[in-house]
Protein backbone atom coordinates (compact mmCIF):
# COMPACT_ATOMS: atom_id res chain seq x y z
CA UNK A 1 0.00 0.00 0.00
CA UNK A 2 1.33 3.41 -0.84
CA UNK A 3 1.18 6.09 2.54
CA UNK A 4 3.04 8.57 0.73
CA UNK A 5 0.41 11.38 0.71
CA UNK A 6 -0.93 12.93 -2.33
CA UNK A 7 0.54 16.50 -2.47
CA UNK A 8 -0.74 17.62 -6.15
CA UNK A 9 -4.11 16.50 -7.93
CA UNK A 10 -5.50 17.77 -10.61
CA UNK A 11 -9.18 16.64 -11.36
CA UNK A 12 -10.75 16.98 -14.91
CA UNK A 13 -8.86 20.35 -15.30
CA UNK A 14 -9.04 22.31 -18.84
CA UNK A 15 -8.03 26.14 -19.52
CA UNK A 16 -9.11 28.11 -21.80
CA UNK A 17 -6.80 31.56 -22.83
CA UNK A 18 -9.58 34.56 -22.59
CA UNK A 19 -9.19 34.70 -26.69
CA UNK A 20 -10.53 31.58 -26.76
CA UNK A 21 -7.37 28.99 -27.36
CA UNK A 22 -8.11 25.90 -25.39
CA UNK A 23 -4.75 25.15 -24.04
CA UNK A 24 -5.80 22.17 -21.20
CA UNK A 25 -8.76 19.57 -21.60
CA UNK A 26 -9.67 17.11 -18.97
CA UNK A 27 -6.83 16.64 -17.45
CA UNK A 28 -5.79 14.45 -14.14
CA UNK A 29 -2.54 14.07 -12.74
CA UNK A 30 -1.59 12.85 -8.83
CA UNK A 31 1.58 14.07 -7.38
CA UNK A 32 2.93 12.16 -4.22
CA UNK A 33 4.93 13.78 -1.66
CA UNK A 34 8.94 13.05 -2.98
CA UNK A 35 8.06 12.02 -6.58
CA UNK A 36 10.37 13.24 -9.84
CA UNK A 37 7.73 13.87 -12.17
CA UNK A 38 8.39 14.48 -15.88
CA UNK A 39 5.81 16.38 -18.44
CA UNK A 40 6.64 16.02 -21.93
CA UNK A 41 5.54 17.62 -24.72
CA UNK A 42 5.86 19.52 -27.61
CA UNK A 43 6.22 23.09 -28.45
CA UNK A 44 1.98 24.61 -27.88
CA UNK A 45 1.49 21.31 -26.02
CA UNK A 46 0.14 23.20 -23.65
CA UNK A 47 3.35 22.73 -20.30
CA UNK A 48 3.72 25.96 -18.84
CA UNK A 49 -0.28 26.05 -18.86
CA UNK A 50 -0.13 23.23 -16.56
CA UNK A 51 2.27 24.45 -14.67
CA UNK A 52 0.66 28.16 -13.92
CA UNK A 53 -2.63 26.25 -12.95
CA UNK A 54 -0.88 23.87 -10.31
CA UNK A 55 1.03 27.33 -9.02
CA UNK A 56 -2.14 29.20 -8.33
CA UNK A 57 -1.49 31.40 -11.03
CA UNK A 58 -4.20 31.27 -13.47
CA UNK A 59 -7.13 30.41 -11.48
CA UNK A 60 -9.97 30.57 -13.98
CA UNK A 61 -9.43 26.68 -14.93
CA UNK A 62 -12.15 24.38 -15.00
CA UNK A 63 -12.17 20.97 -12.81
CA UNK A 64 -10.04 21.02 -9.40
CA UNK A 65 -7.10 21.56 -8.60
CA UNK A 66 -5.35 20.27 -4.97
CA UNK A 67 -3.10 21.61 -3.13
CA UNK A 68 -2.17 19.00 -0.07
CA UNK A 69 -6.30 18.30 -0.49
CA UNK A 70 -6.98 22.36 -0.63
CA UNK A 71 -8.45 23.79 -3.48
CA UNK A 72 -5.82 25.90 -5.00
CA UNK A 73 -7.95 29.26 -5.85
CA UNK A 74 -8.94 29.34 -1.98
CA UNK A 75 -5.19 29.45 -0.77
CA UNK A 76 -3.60 32.64 -0.23
CA UNK A 77 -0.44 33.71 -2.11
CA UNK A 78 1.69 32.80 1.22
CA UNK A 79 -0.07 29.63 1.82
CA UNK A 80 1.15 28.46 -1.56
CA UNK A 81 4.32 30.28 -1.73
CA UNK A 82 5.45 28.93 1.45
CA UNK A 83 5.20 25.20 0.10
CA UNK A 84 5.93 25.81 -3.37
CA UNK A 85 7.65 27.05 -6.40
CA UNK A 86 7.89 28.01 -9.80
CA UNK A 87 10.82 28.17 -11.76
CA UNK A 88 9.74 30.24 -15.58
CA UNK A 89 10.90 28.87 -18.57
CA UNK A 90 12.36 32.33 -19.17
CA UNK A 91 14.76 33.68 -16.48
CA UNK A 92 13.96 37.08 -17.54
CA UNK A 93 10.25 36.53 -15.99
CA UNK A 94 11.88 35.68 -12.72
CA UNK A 95 14.61 37.72 -12.10
CA UNK A 96 13.97 41.91 -11.46
CA UNK A 97 16.54 42.53 -8.29
CA UNK A 98 19.73 44.51 -9.53
CA UNK A 99 22.40 41.93 -8.73
CA UNK A 100 22.37 37.96 -8.22
CA UNK A 101 22.87 37.78 -4.60
CA UNK A 102 20.01 40.64 -3.93
CA UNK A 103 17.72 38.89 -6.51
CA UNK A 104 18.11 35.80 -4.54
CA UNK A 105 17.99 37.38 -1.27
CA UNK A 106 14.53 38.39 -2.08
CA UNK A 107 12.87 35.44 -1.04
CA UNK A 108 14.15 34.01 1.93
CA UNK A 109 14.21 38.23 2.77
CA UNK A 110 10.25 38.66 2.29
CA UNK A 111 10.13 35.08 4.36
CA UNK A 112 11.19 36.82 7.40
CA UNK A 113 14.31 35.26 7.98
CA UNK A 114 16.93 37.29 10.03
CA UNK A 115 19.90 38.73 7.88
CA UNK A 116 22.37 35.97 9.07
CA UNK A 117 19.98 33.23 7.79
CA UNK A 118 19.59 35.15 4.72
CA UNK A 119 23.13 34.93 3.81
CA UNK A 120 23.65 31.91 4.88
CA UNK A 121 20.70 30.67 2.24
CA UNK A 122 21.64 32.82 -0.47
CA UNK A 123 25.60 31.50 -0.13
CA UNK A 124 24.40 27.85 -0.46
CA UNK A 125 21.54 28.45 -3.21
CA UNK A 126 24.50 30.20 -5.70
CA UNK A 127 26.71 27.43 -4.38
CA UNK A 128 23.94 24.81 -5.68
CA UNK A 129 23.54 25.72 -9.31
CA UNK A 130 27.57 26.35 -9.26
CA UNK A 131 27.00 30.93 -9.50
CA UNK A 132 28.86 31.54 -6.00
CA UNK A 133 31.37 33.53 -8.32
CA UNK A 134 28.92 36.11 -9.91
CA UNK A 135 27.31 36.81 -6.30
CA UNK A 136 27.82 40.42 -7.23
CA UNK A 137 27.27 40.65 -10.62
CA UNK A 138 24.73 42.53 -12.46
CA UNK A 139 21.71 40.25 -13.61
CA UNK A 140 21.60 42.42 -17.30
CA UNK A 141 25.20 41.28 -17.98
CA UNK A 142 24.74 37.75 -17.34
CA UNK A 143 24.45 35.07 -19.84
CA UNK A 144 21.48 33.26 -20.77
CA UNK A 145 22.40 30.10 -18.94
CA UNK A 146 23.89 32.01 -16.00
CA UNK A 147 20.32 33.99 -15.77
CA UNK A 148 18.27 30.43 -15.64
CA UNK A 149 20.84 29.36 -12.72
CA UNK A 150 20.42 32.79 -10.87
CA UNK A 151 16.62 32.04 -11.13
CA UNK A 152 16.75 28.41 -9.87
CA UNK A 153 18.70 29.75 -7.19
CA UNK A 154 16.42 32.31 -5.99
CA UNK A 155 13.86 29.23 -5.44
CA UNK A 156 15.93 27.10 -3.65
CA UNK A 157 16.85 29.78 -0.78
CA UNK A 158 13.28 29.58 -0.15
CA UNK A 159 13.55 25.75 0.35
CA UNK A 160 10.45 24.91 -1.09
CA UNK A 161 8.63 21.48 -0.56
CA UNK A 162 7.57 20.96 -4.25
CA UNK A 163 9.43 22.80 -7.21
CA UNK A 164 7.56 23.05 -10.42
CA UNK A 165 10.48 23.60 -13.10
CA UNK A 166 9.16 25.05 -16.61
CA UNK A 167 12.11 23.23 -19.20
CA UNK A 168 14.76 24.20 -16.47
CA UNK A 169 17.44 23.12 -18.76
CA UNK A 170 16.79 24.60 -22.08
CA UNK A 171 19.38 26.77 -23.38
CA UNK A 172 21.78 25.17 -21.03
CA UNK A 173 25.35 24.01 -22.55
CA UNK A 174 25.25 20.03 -22.38
CA UNK A 175 27.14 20.09 -19.06
CA UNK A 176 24.88 22.58 -17.80
CA UNK A 177 21.90 20.53 -18.83
CA UNK A 178 23.51 17.37 -16.89
CA UNK A 179 24.36 19.81 -13.75
CA UNK A 180 20.64 20.85 -13.15
CA UNK A 181 19.66 17.80 -14.15
CA UNK A 182 21.63 16.27 -11.36
CA UNK A 183 21.15 18.84 -8.71
CA UNK A 184 17.29 18.10 -9.58
CA UNK A 185 17.77 14.85 -8.83
CA UNK A 186 20.01 15.50 -5.56
CA UNK A 187 17.18 18.13 -4.11
CA UNK A 188 14.80 15.38 -5.07
CA UNK A 189 16.49 12.13 -3.58
CA UNK A 190 18.83 13.58 -0.65
CA UNK A 191 15.99 16.80 0.31
CA UNK A 192 13.01 14.79 -0.38
CA UNK A 193 11.67 18.05 -2.81
CA UNK A 194 8.78 16.92 -4.96
CA UNK A 195 9.52 17.79 -8.11
CA UNK A 196 7.30 18.86 -11.98
CA UNK A 197 9.61 19.37 -14.36
CA UNK A 198 8.14 20.39 -17.81
CA UNK A 199 10.60 19.44 -20.77
CA UNK A 200 10.79 18.37 -24.35
CA UNK A 201 14.19 17.40 -24.12
CA UNK A 202 13.94 13.33 -25.06
CA UNK A 203 17.17 12.28 -24.51
CA UNK A 204 17.67 13.79 -20.71
CA UNK A 205 14.17 12.30 -19.23
CA UNK A 206 15.38 8.70 -19.58
CA UNK A 207 18.23 8.92 -17.42
CA UNK A 208 16.49 10.86 -15.01
CA UNK A 209 12.81 10.29 -14.38
CA UNK A 210 11.30 7.64 -13.17
CA UNK A 211 8.05 9.03 -13.74
CA UNK A 212 6.07 10.73 -17.24
CA UNK A 213 3.39 12.24 -18.68
CA UNK A 214 3.17 12.90 -22.45
CA UNK A 215 0.74 16.16 -22.94
CA UNK A 216 -0.23 16.28 -26.30
CA UNK A 217 -2.28 19.31 -27.85
CA UNK A 218 -3.88 19.93 -23.74
CA UNK A 219 -4.56 16.36 -23.13
CA UNK A 220 -2.31 13.73 -21.62
CA UNK A 221 -1.83 10.97 -23.58
CA UNK A 222 0.34 8.80 -21.92
CA UNK A 223 1.63 8.27 -18.33
CA UNK A 224 4.00 5.30 -16.85
CA UNK A 225 7.98 5.47 -16.12
CA UNK A 226 10.05 6.22 -19.36
CA UNK A 227 9.80 2.43 -20.67
CA UNK A 228 6.33 2.73 -20.80
CA UNK A 229 5.79 6.01 -22.16
CA UNK A 230 8.22 5.82 -25.05
CA UNK A 231 6.91 3.58 -27.59
CA UNK A 232 7.64 3.61 -31.35
CA UNK A 233 9.01 6.07 -33.69
CA UNK A 234 5.73 6.77 -35.41
CA UNK A 235 3.29 7.03 -32.34
CA UNK A 236 6.25 9.41 -30.97
CA UNK A 237 6.06 11.59 -33.64
CA UNK A 238 2.34 11.42 -33.37
CA UNK A 239 2.46 13.65 -30.19
CA UNK A 240 5.36 15.78 -32.36
CA UNK A 241 8.19 14.20 -29.96
CA UNK A 242 11.06 11.47 -31.07
CA UNK A 243 12.62 8.34 -29.47
CA UNK A 244 15.78 9.18 -27.62
CA UNK A 245 18.47 8.79 -30.40
CA UNK A 246 20.09 5.68 -29.46
CA UNK A 247 16.80 4.21 -28.88
CA UNK A 248 15.36 4.95 -32.36
CA UNK A 249 18.81 3.59 -34.06
CA UNK A 250 18.12 0.15 -31.71
CA UNK A 251 14.58 0.29 -32.13
CA UNK A 252 14.86 0.14 -36.20
CA UNK A 253 17.69 -2.40 -35.63
CA UNK A 254 15.25 -4.79 -34.23
CA UNK A 255 12.50 -3.78 -36.02
CA UNK A 256 13.28 -3.14 -39.65
CA UNK A 257 16.41 -5.08 -40.02
CA UNK A 258 15.79 -8.01 -37.77
CA UNK A 259 18.09 -7.72 -34.87
CA UNK A 260 17.58 -9.82 -32.45
CA UNK A 261 16.96 -7.37 -29.37
CA UNK A 262 15.56 -8.31 -26.66
CA UNK A 263 14.36 -4.58 -25.54
CA UNK A 264 14.44 -1.04 -26.61
CA UNK A 265 16.86 0.60 -24.21
CA UNK A 266 16.64 4.22 -23.91
CA UNK A 267 20.30 5.11 -22.67
CA UNK A 268 23.63 4.86 -23.93
CA UNK A 269 24.07 3.01 -20.66
CA UNK A 270 21.78 0.29 -21.17
CA UNK A 271 21.94 -0.06 -25.12
CA UNK A 272 26.34 -0.48 -23.81
CA UNK A 273 25.11 -3.28 -21.45
CA UNK A 274 23.02 -4.79 -24.24
CA UNK A 275 25.42 -4.67 -27.06
CA UNK A 276 28.44 -6.27 -24.73
CA UNK A 277 25.90 -9.49 -23.76
CA UNK A 278 25.60 -9.76 -27.80
CA UNK A 279 29.94 -9.42 -28.18
CA UNK A 280 29.87 -12.23 -25.67
CA UNK A 281 26.70 -14.03 -26.99
CA UNK A 282 28.50 -13.89 -30.17
CA UNK A 283 31.80 -15.12 -29.03
CA UNK A 284 30.39 -18.52 -27.41
CA UNK A 285 28.15 -19.12 -30.05
CA UNK A 286 31.59 -18.76 -32.48
CA UNK A 287 32.64 -16.76 -35.54
CA UNK A 288 29.42 -16.48 -37.95
CA UNK A 289 26.11 -17.15 -35.71
CA UNK A 290 26.69 -14.30 -32.96
CA UNK A 291 24.61 -11.60 -34.41
CA UNK A 292 27.60 -9.02 -34.07
CA UNK A 293 30.50 -11.81 -35.42
N1 LIG B 1 -0.95 34.21 -22.91
C1 LIG B 1 -1.53 33.43 -23.82
N2 LIG B 1 -2.64 33.85 -24.49
C2 LIG B 1 -3.23 33.06 -25.40
N3 LIG B 1 -2.83 31.82 -25.74
C3 LIG B 1 -1.73 31.36 -25.12
C4 LIG B 1 -1.02 32.13 -24.14
N4 LIG B 1 0.01 31.41 -23.69
C5 LIG B 1 -0.05 30.23 -24.37
N5 LIG B 1 -1.09 30.21 -25.22
C6 LIG B 1 -1.47 29.09 -26.10
O1 LIG B 1 -1.79 27.96 -25.29
C7 LIG B 1 -1.25 26.76 -25.85
C8 LIG B 1 -0.31 26.08 -24.86
O2 LIG B 1 0.80 26.96 -24.65
P1 LIG B 1 1.92 26.66 -23.57
O3 LIG B 1 2.78 27.87 -23.48
O4 LIG B 1 1.28 26.18 -22.33
O5 LIG B 1 2.70 25.45 -24.28
P2 LIG B 1 4.12 24.80 -23.92
O6 LIG B 1 3.92 23.33 -23.98
O7 LIG B 1 4.64 25.38 -22.67
O8 LIG B 1 5.02 25.24 -25.17
P3 LIG B 1 6.62 25.54 -25.26
O9 LIG B 1 7.30 24.21 -25.36
O10 LIG B 1 6.74 26.31 -26.54
O11 LIG B 1 7.02 26.33 -24.06
C9 LIG B 1 -0.61 27.17 -27.17
O12 LIG B 1 -1.53 26.97 -28.20
C10 LIG B 1 -0.34 28.64 -26.98
O13 LIG B 1 -0.36 29.33 -28.21
MG1 LIG C 1 6.34 26.41 -22.20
Amino acid sequence: MDKTPVRIELKDVSFKYPEGTGALSGIDMKISGGEFTGILGANGSGKTTMLKVIDGIMKNYLGSVLLDGQEIRRLSPRMIYGRMGLVFQNPDDQLFAASVYEDVAFGPRNMGFEEAEVHERVVNALRAVGMEECAKRGINNLSYGQKKRAAMAGLLAMGHEILLMDEPTAGLDPMGEYRMMELLTRLNRENGVTIVMATNSVELVPIFLHRLYILSRGRLKRQGTPEEVFTTPEEMESVKLRLPQIAELIWRLKNEDGAPFKKVPLTVGEARRLMLEFLKDGKEKGPGDGLLA
